[in-house]
Order: C-alpha cells, then sequence, then structure tokens
C-alpha cells in the first residue's frame, strides 16, 4: 500500500512549479534529492503525479473550474495542487481505489495549515465521483474539445488542424501525453558486448526502430547514471529521431567538422564516433555552463576528436579562416516535436515566440553557409514540427543560397524510417510523433557546388 510521502512531495513540487515559475524536471529532481530517505516506489510515485498531473493539466482545471463555487484561483496553491494530483489519480490511475484517493486528500489538508479546507476538498472530489462534469461538445466545440482533452494550448491545436488535419493531429496529441521511451545510444563499436552488459546488470531492453545504435531501456534495476555501462561511456540517452541527425549528415573520419549549436553534444559525440574519433569537431555553444555539459559528455565516452568552443553561431568563424568539411545547424526551437518529453513546455509556448526563433535560425544558416568549403554539405535540423521552423526554412536557405543545394536523404538513411515520414517521398526527414516512433525532428541536407 502506497502511503502518503509521494502524494505529499508531488504537491511541494506542483507548488514550486506555480510559485516559484520553476521548471518541472527541476523542481522534481530537486525534492527528490532533498528527501532521498524515502523509498524507490515512493519516488515513482511522486514521479507519476507531478508528470502525470503536468500532462493533463489544462483537463484537470478544467473539471475544477465547474466543480468549484469560487475561482480556482482563488485556492490556497497546497489546496488546489491536492485536488489536481487527486482528480489525475481518479481520472488516469483506476488501480487506485478511489476513496484511498479521497481519503488521503482530505487527510493531507487536515494534517497542513489549511485544515479548516478538508470539508471543500472532500466535496469536491465527491462531486467529481458522482458526477463528472461535461466538457466542450466535441462537435460543436472541435478545437476547445481537443485543448481540454489532451490539455494543450488552444493556439497550437488551431495550428496543427490547419497544417496535418484532424487525424493526424489526434495522434500527435495522444502521443504528447505518452510516456517517451528512454532510448540510449550505444557509443561503443562492440555493441553486442555492451547489450550483454545491460543484461548482466539487470537492464531489459529492446532494439531501437531503425538503427543498430538505437535501443530502448525497457526496465532498469536502479538509477541509470549507476549503471556500469553509463560510467563506462557506453551509452548516451538520446532519442533516435534525434540520432538520424548525424547519420544523414554522414561524417568520415579524418574530416573537419563544425557543429553550431551544440551542447549538451548528443550529435558531436555520436559524428565523432561514426568518424572513430579521427578529425576535428568544433562543438559551438553559446551558453558557458553548456559548454562544460559538452567537454564531461566528450570525456565520459572518452572523444579526443570534439573541441568545445564558447561562441555564437551567428558569427562564429574557424581559426584561419579555414572551411570546414561538414557544418551541422542543430537549430534553437520551439520544440513541438518532443512535447511528450518536456511536461510542462506546451504551457510556456506563445505563438509569438515563433517568429523569433524563425529569424534566429536564419541568422544562424547565412553563417553556416560561409562556413562550408565548396562541395562540403550543411545539414540542418530541428526538433520542431513547425513548417515556419522546417520546410519554410529550407526554402528560404535555397532562395537565398544557390550555392547549395537539397541531397536527398533517401541515399544515406535507411528505408526502414519510411513509414515514420510525413511525406517519404520528399528530400528530407520529417519525423511526426507516432504512437510507435522517435520523437518529432526536421533535418535536412545540403550540399555546397564545388
Ligand atoms: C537544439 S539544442 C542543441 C542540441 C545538441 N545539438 C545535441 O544534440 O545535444 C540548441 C542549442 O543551441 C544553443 N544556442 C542557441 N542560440 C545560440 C547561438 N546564437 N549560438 C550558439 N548556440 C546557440 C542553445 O544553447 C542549445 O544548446
Amino acid at each position: 500500500m502506497i502511503d502518503l510521502s509521494g502524494r505529499h512531495l508531488a504537491c511541494i513540487v506542483l507548488d514550486r512549479v506555480e510559485t516559484e515559475d520553476a521548471y518541472v524536471n527541476l523542481a522534481l529532481q530537486e525534492t527528490l534529492s532533498r528527501n532521498n530517505k524515502i523509498d524507490q516506489r515512493e519516488k515513482a510515485f511522486c514521479t507519476e503525479l507531478v508528470y502525470g498531473t503536468m500532462r493533463h493539466l489544462l483537463k484537470i482545471d478544467y473539471f475544477l473550474g465547474r466543480l468549484l463555487s469560487r475561482p480556482l484561483k482563488s485556492l490556497k496553491v497546497t489546496v488546489k495542487n491536492t485536488l489536481r494530483i487527486s482528480l489525475y489519480q481518479l481520472l488516469y490511475l483506476p488501480e487506485i481505489p478511489a476513496r484511498a484517493v479521497c481519503h488521503s486528500a482530505v487527510a493531507m489538508i487536515k494534517g497542513s495549515k489549511y485544515q479548516g479546507l478538508a470539508p471543500l476538498v472532500n466535496g469536491v472530489l465527491r462531486s467529481f465521483l458522482r458526477a463528472q462534469p461535461q466538457l466542450p461538445d466535441p462537435e460543436r466545440e472541435w478545437v476547445e474539445y481537443l485543448a481540454i482533452e489532451y490539455s494543450h494550448p488552444q493556439w497550437l491545436v488551431e495550428k496543427w488542424l490547419t497544417v496535418f488535419g484532424d487525424q493526424l493531429t489526434v495522434k500527435i496529441l495522444e502521443v504528447d501525453n505518452q510516456k517517451p521511451p528512454l532510448t540510449v545510444r550505444i557509443t561503443a563499436l562492440e555493441q553486442k558486448a555492451v547489450t550483454d552488459l545491460l543484461t548482466e546488470e539487470g537492464v531489459e531492453w529492446e532494439p531501437g526502430l531503425w538503427l543498430d545504435e538505437a535501443i530502448n531501456l525497457t526496465k532498469l534495476p536502479g538509477a541509470l547514471e549507476d549503471l556500469q555501462a553509463f560510467q563506462g561511456g557506453k551509452i548516451f540517452v538520446q532519442d533516435e529521431s534525434s540520432m538520424l541527425v548525424s547519420r544523414l549528415l554522414n561524417p568520415t573520419p579524418g574530416e573537419l567538422i563544425v557543429d553550431l549549436c551544440a551542447a549538451p553534444g548528443g550529435k558531436s559525440t555520436h559524428l565523432a564516433e561514426l568518424m572513430r574519433d579521427q578529425g576535428v569537431i568544433f562543438s559551438i555553444d553559446d551558453h558557458p555552463h553548456k559548454i562544460d555539459l559538452i567537454t564531461a559528455n566528450a570525456k565520459r565516452l572518452a572523444l579526443n576528436s570534439i573541441k568545445p568552443t564558447l561562441g555564437d553561431a551567428r558569427n562564429f568563424t574557424l581559426p584561419d579562416a579555414q572551411l570546414a568539411d561538414a557544418v551541422l545547424v542543430d537549430a534553437p526551437c520551439s520544440g513541438t516535436g518532443v512535447l511528450r518529453r518536456r511536461v510542462d513546455a506546451r504551457y510556456r509556448k506563445k505563438l509569438e515566440d515563433l517568429q523569433e526563433l524563425v529569424e534566429l535560425q536564419q541568422s544562424i544558416l547565412k553563417n553556416a553557409a560561409g562556413l562550408v568549403k565548396p562541395g562540403g554539405r550543411l545539414v540542418y535540423s530541428t526538433c520542431s514540427i513547425e513548417p515556419e521552423e522546417d520546410e519554410e526554412q529550407v526554402k528560404w536557405f535555397i532562395e537565398q543560397h544557390p550555392q547549395f543545394e537539397i541531397e536527398a536523404y533517401q541515399q544515406f538513411l535507411t528505408p526502414k524510417i519510411s513509414s515514420s515520414l510525413l511525406d517519404p517521398n520528399l528530400p528530407w526527414v520529417k519525423v511526426i510523433p507516432s504512437l510507435t516512433g522517435g520523437d518529432g525532428f526536421f533535418i535536412c541536407r545540403f550540399k555546397r557546388r564545388q
């Protein structure tokens, strides 16, 4: 039987998210490590409650708004979050008996300084159990219905309906509310030795969808960071879609590569492995603390060809005005392809931010074009599924840089990916988050004419 502490900690995390505007993952991490005495099961329960409640926040708040006789925002934050995690359990964790949910919520409030509000909490939960409020009518209010049912901002739902149509939009919304797979890249050449080591350590895993170096870890005996395979630099956490980027760049040993937006180094380290650590990779990022992450990751994976370098991708130049064999622009973007991984990100996004990002991506691409040698290549990628950051950027780039042409992905990547692409006949990769696939990603390869 799960006792109260997982629920209690979940409320503490959600209180911090609301009052300090803290990022959910960071607030959760800090709260759990400050309370490291609680057992693994309680930690897992707390994590489930925090992530689950955040994923379904708009729907939960919609229901609470209809059950309360006063505005939700007028409630004390602790009371509000106790109700939120309780509704999450009642809606999405059917294995927990409803009476246990109500009892623990009331007990939590009775044990807090808001004990006078215990009858209100009890009343709200009982009314929810008696009659769940109606959602907007999908026949008449399709957009509102989707936004509430799947807890996404209405502007984003509207945008996706226009771009992707009803069926695909619903699929994306569903995927965003699912727990993402824990995918790792096997960094060593002896892949079998690494999977054997993982099995010996009690890890359950299954092969990835497309690439030999990708595996999904389905069960861990403890923390990932404690595994020998992790500590020995044999695995790197990275979604399989993201691995397609370095594969499409297709580096060869001895090349000079520039990775203009490199931190924390997922793609730089993959490139270095594909080059057998022979050659030079300038891994640029403009955030000093993120340079340390690239350095730490390259060190853990024992890669020497990576040169972590603080710089601005909009004006970085190579020493002695050299030109690179290949340049990677894994651009800062809206991240709408990876919403399932960052449960609070969807609530922070605004349509107005998109134009700013588009301009930043263009400035970086403009500088990148000048760094590529004749005959060299440029790869542009985002973890966004918005046309403005993807296909429209490609169109803009080709118009502005006629010395470049697109090189079709089909020459470089396994045909296995085609069923996960929006349109496999187009020359670029656009993975749409699907029920079985990787994160949403866009990748296009260009070649500079001789
Ligand atoms: C999508 S992330 C890169 C992920 C990385 N390629 C990987 O695979 O691990 C984009 C990165 O661009 C960096 N960035 C944003 N603006 C930049 C700029 N003007 N110059 C250099 N880096 C920038 C951010 O700090 C962020 O680390």
